[in-house]
């Protein structure tokens, strides 16, 4: 392969889009793609991709992310990939088609199986060794579903013809050859939230797979994030997929949160805070999980504590798109600054129930506090701040569990263009949001992986060395008010507890 193999690429697979960045050595960012996939929503509480396409949209972003810098290949010193977790794919291995719809992190389906497991010694077995009670998030419910629904996949699972995978296993193994021989692997961060991995040992749990009657033969093979996996034969020909992560593990890293206490908030479809446990793996009594942080091939697990906010920037969507009171996301912040306050209204966004910390997969979300003063431009603060007081709430939890109080909380996604909700974020938690200069961290952390495998980059020191702080918020709101907001969305989220029982 001809070129200068200057640069590194991210190929980040999220929950709304398929994106290619491109990175220099400096960390800045010097090329883009990004191409969006429907999202199909077959019954309330479904929620569902179309594998193939994101497969064919990945195919586009690559050389139009290339082009757009006028570069090739051969200029690549490696992919990495960052993907959606949790969303599960069955695929057949001779045929290279998906036997079903991808089921993505946000489908209820799997939350009655959930529930059984966790009930009980089941349950204390899976808190155990994979850091989490079973929740329909993960994705093993969703396997065990689909094992169930589509007629004779759990008889061809058994044979091997049959493959899982999250989106990242799904895409290295068709741009490593599909059915002409792909790879078949899934890293440790991605395989953390199945259900089926044990946190320790980064392996498949033989007793897991008995609970759930999962056959070994589906699975893939768990690997170090920053490693490399294969070449290319598709997409990027010759270039070494180097490294993989689930997205809000690449966030972390890409935010350089490489020591004990360091945390990050990225703000996607959703909102995930992450903050780095070292070698602990913690156990929480307020909602957290435990998850595996980042593994450098050969080195000991970095592990995190995780609190998940189900919905976050797709409220906005929904503001936009299902009640049409905006025309583009960025208007959220000018019709919500046309008021003082909320004027005395909350949202409390609990579309397919609560994550972190409540984990009730029956709440319902609720607007509360209408009364005839209330206009769309209070609304749209009480969209804007579901997200900050959610943030809140898992900050709280994981001083709770941690007994670590937050000085600075780095953020990082899409949400943090909008000031006023990192100013909100900043007031409500008391303490400085800080942004880097470079907020695209899930693609900059599944880089750093692929680069560090290759020795593009040489360690963490040097990745450290590329942050550079762009943006803070400092809180402003004072003590009583904070109070008063923070018992009302309490009161306000009690409502939606439970809703469908
Ligand atoms: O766990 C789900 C999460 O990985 C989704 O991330 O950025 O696509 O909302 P995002």
């Amino acid at each position: 392969m001809t070129g200068s193999r200057s640069y590194v690429a991210a190929l980040d697979q999220g929950t709304t889009s398929t994106r290619c960045l491109v990175f220099d050595h400096a960390g800045r960012m010097v090329a883009a793609a990004q191409h969006e996939h429907r999202q199909h929503y077959p019954q309330p509480g479904w929620a569902e991709h179309d594998a193939a396409e994101i497969w064919q949209n990945c195919l586009r972003v690559l050389p139009e992310a290339l082009a757009s810098a006028g570069l090739v290949p051969g200029d690549l010193a490696a992919l990495g990939i960052a993907n959606q977790r949790e969303t599960t794919v069955v695929w057949d291995r001779t045929t290279g088609r998906p036997v079903a719809p991808a089921i993505t992190w946000q489908d209820t389906r799997g939350a009655e199986i959930a529930a059984q497991l966790a009930d009980g010694p089941t349950g204390d077995l899976f808190e155990e060794v994979c850091g989490m009670r079973p929740a329909g998030y993960f994705s093993a419910p969703r396997l065990r579903w689909l094992l169930d629904h589509v007629p004779g996949l759990q008889r061809r699972a058994r044979t091997g013809e049959i493959a899982f995978g999250t989106m990242e296993s799904w895409l290295i193994w068709n741009l490593t050859g599909g059915p002409d021989g792909g790879v078949h692997v899934t890293d440790v961060t991605n395989a953390s939230r199945t259900l089926l991995a044990d946190v320790r040992t980064l392996q498949w749990d033989q007793r897991l797979l008995d609970v759930l009657d999962v056959p070994v033969e589906l699975l893939p093979e768990i690997r170090p994030n920053a490693q490399v996996y294969g070449e290319c034969r598709v997409g990027l020909p010759g270039v070494p997929i180097g490294g993989a992560f689930g997205d809000q593990q690449a966030a972390l890293f890409g935010q350089t949160c490489f020591a004990t206490g360091e945390a990050k908030c990225t703000y996607g479809t959703g909102a995930f805070l992450l903050m780095n446990t070292g070698d602990q793996i913690t156990r929480s009594d307020h909602g957290l999980l435990s998850t595996v942080a980042y593994q450098l091939e050969g080195q000991p697990t970095a592990y995190a504590t995780e609190g998940s906010i189900a919905v976050a920037g797709s409220l906005v969507q929904w503001f936009r798109d299902s009640l049409e009171m905006i025309g583009s996301a960025p208007e959220i912040e000018t019709l919500a600054r046309r008021v003082e306050d909320n004027g005395g209204c909350y949202i409390v966004p609990a579309f397919a129930g609560l994550f972190a910390p409540r984990w009730d997969p029956d709440a319902r979300g609720v607007v509360v506090g209408l009364t005839s003063y209330v206009t769309k431009a209070h609304l749209a603060r009480a969209v804007l701040e579901a997200t900050g007081w959610q943030t809140a709430e898992v900050v709280e939890a994981m001083a709770a569990d941690t007994g670590i109080a937050f000085t600075r909380l780095r953020v990082d996604g899409g949400m943090t263009s909008n000031h006023l909700l990192m100013q909100f974020v900043s007031d409500v938690l008391g303490v400085p949001v800080e942004r880097p200069l470079v907020s695209e961290s899930v693609s900059l952390g599944a880089a750093y992986a692929a680069g560090l495998a290759v020795g593009y980059w040489p360690d963490l020191e040097v990745l450290r060395g590329n942050w550079h702080r762009a943006a803070t918020w400092e809180p402003a709101m004072s003590p009583a008010v904070r109070e008063r907001e923070r018992a009302a969305w309490g009161r306000a989220v009690e409502r939606t507890l439970g809703w469908e029982r």
